[in-house]
């Protein structure tokens, strides 16, 4: 977080300080998101880039009970389940270390900070993600394709339907040329079950 001034040794009670105020310490971070992060960007941001994290991969596991279901009838939606020769691809954030507070918020229905690496075209950076892991009280695992679907299909919550987070991610790797197999097959099992 940004710590305020900061004044360099040296300087202090020079007259310097004054013609060279002392520089904040650069306070930003990382965050690669992999669900609704890449395609509902309600926060600001210094620099966007596409991006991969390997060993994860991306599931609907996640019960949504505050942004596309509620507690009686939660939504699914995405986390990150290690998977040794997974990649998962997303997009990197570098936001004001400020805007953690708010994506803390937003994900605080069973996910937590990861600290990843983060592999773009113009290099690998240190950041963080929102993991919803195993045996939080939301998490609900894996389930046949038509039975997540169905899910999918009649839930909604204060952010809007699950059919639109699912759409709108497919879109959202379909413009990051993103293969996933697991949201292609639920995509299909949607349409299948006239959702789509
Ligand atoms: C993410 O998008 O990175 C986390 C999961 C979500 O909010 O959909």
């Amino acid at each position: 977080m940004a710590s305020g001034r900061h004044v360099q040794a040296g300087v202090v009670g020079d007259r310097r300080a004054n013609r060279h105020p002392p520089r904040r310490r650069d306070a930003a971070a990382w965050v690669f998101g992999y669900g609704s992060l890449i395609w509902r960007v309600d926060f600001p941001y210094r620099e966007r880039r596409r991006a991969v994290v390997a060993g994860w991969a991306r599931r609907f596991w996640q019960g949504s009970r505050d942004h596309r279901g509620t507690p009686r009838a939660p939504g699914r939606v995405v986390t990150l389940i290690p998977a040794a020769r997974a990649e998962c691809v997303g997009v990197a954030y570098r936001v004001d270390a400020s805007v953690l507070a708010h994506l803390d918020h937003r994900e605080k229905d069973g996910y937590e900070r990861v600290g990843v690496e983060i592999r773009t075209a113009v290099g690998v950076v240190d950041g963080i993600t929102y993991i919803a892991p195993a045996g939080n009280p939301g998490f609900l695992g894996p389930a046949a394709p038509d039975v997540l679907a169905a899910q999918i299909l009649h839930a909604v919550g204060p952010s809007g339907t699950n059919r639109e987070y699912l759409r709108e991610l497919a879109a959202a790797l379909r413009r990051l040329d993103a293969d996933d197999a697991h949201v292609h097959v639920l995509l299909e099992a949607l349409a299948a079950n006239n959702g789509g």
